[in-house]
């Protein structure tokens, strides 16, 4: 793992106890893949940070610095992951400018057939206009909650759905299903995060509802799966009751996905 601060090198890699992005989760973030030392999606990973970061008031550097930033990271990891972190720099505005951190890291390990838990999500706008609505803010806390207590239950994460069960996303990733063989989704104006993994995908479907679905819609479905830049496309197996089989327009949306990658020259190594 290799860390830089504002674009410098940093070992030991610190920020400020002051900072409002540790002490209240102020600041923002992203998650990229690297595919052969090359960050996926660069453009639009720097233009969603740079969104959150005006939602929540604070000016980031230049995009030309913060890409630089990034590919130097993803160079250094191969196929791997770069996280890069927006923090508001001190305790508040007037005291300093915001911090970036980069980081490289390895790639998790791959899971496939994930089992979902549905979660109710009070602290999700679901729709319900908000300034910060769709912005990734280091505020993540409940959402991680939502992930450590479906594992508690025996799932591998959550699902999270509103008070009136409308199924929104997963707590890091989006969620999509398909039924007659028209793939369903969970619309962008329930204001969840606008995945770029799930723009994507999108593109490679012919038809396709975004839509206000009902948790029980999903017993219709024959598939169900997930998409995030670290998972890419993979298959649900089971959503609180219901059990799926992988099938066939998962196993080719998560190979188009693929070839996609191949076509715009990523090198993709096959073994993960
Ligand atoms: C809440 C949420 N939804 C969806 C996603 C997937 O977004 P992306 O495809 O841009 O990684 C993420 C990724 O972290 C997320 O946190």
């Amino acid at each position: 793992m290799t860390v830089w601060i504002n674009g410098e090198p940093s070992e030991a890699g610190t920020v400020s106890v002051h900072d409002a992005g540790f002490v209240r989760g102020d600041g923002c973030f992203e998650a990229l893949r690297s595919y052969g030392g090359r960050a996926f999606a660069l453009t639009e990973h720097v233009q969603r940070l740079q969104w959150s970061a005006a939602a929540l008031g604070m000016t980031l550097p230049v995009a030309d610095d913060l890409e630089a930033w990034i590919a130097t990271a993803a160079r250094q990891a191969g196929d791997g992951i770069v996280r890069v972190i927006a923090t508001r720099g001190g305790p508040d505005q007037t005291v300093a400018p915001p911090v970036v951190v980069v980081i490289s890291e390895p790639l998790p390990a791959r899971l496939d057939g994930l089992a979902l838990l549905p979660i109710r999500a009070p602290w999700h706008s679901a729709g319900r206009p908000w300034e910060l609505a769709g912005a990734k803010t280091l505020s993540y806390g409940p959402n991680v909650n939502a992930s450590r207590v479906a594992r508690e239950r025996g799932f591998t994460d959550a699902v999270l759905v509103s008070d009136d069960d409308i199924v929104l996303e997963g707590p890091t990733f989006a969620i999509g299903w398909v039924i007659d063989g028209v793939v369903e989704t969970p619309a962008l104006d329930l204001l969840i995060l606008d995945s770029i993994t799930r723009r994507y995908v999108l593109d490679l479907v012919d038809e396709v509802i975004e839509g206000r679905f009902h948790l029980s819609r999903i017993a219709s479905a024959s598939e169900v799966f997930a998409m995030s830049t670290i998972k890419e496309v993979v298959a649900v197996v089971r959503l609180g009751e219901l059990s799926f089989e992988p099938g066939p327009v998962t196993d080719r949306l998560a190979g188009d996905f693929r070839a996609g990658l191949i076509d715009a020259g990523y090198t993709v190594s096959s073994c993960e």
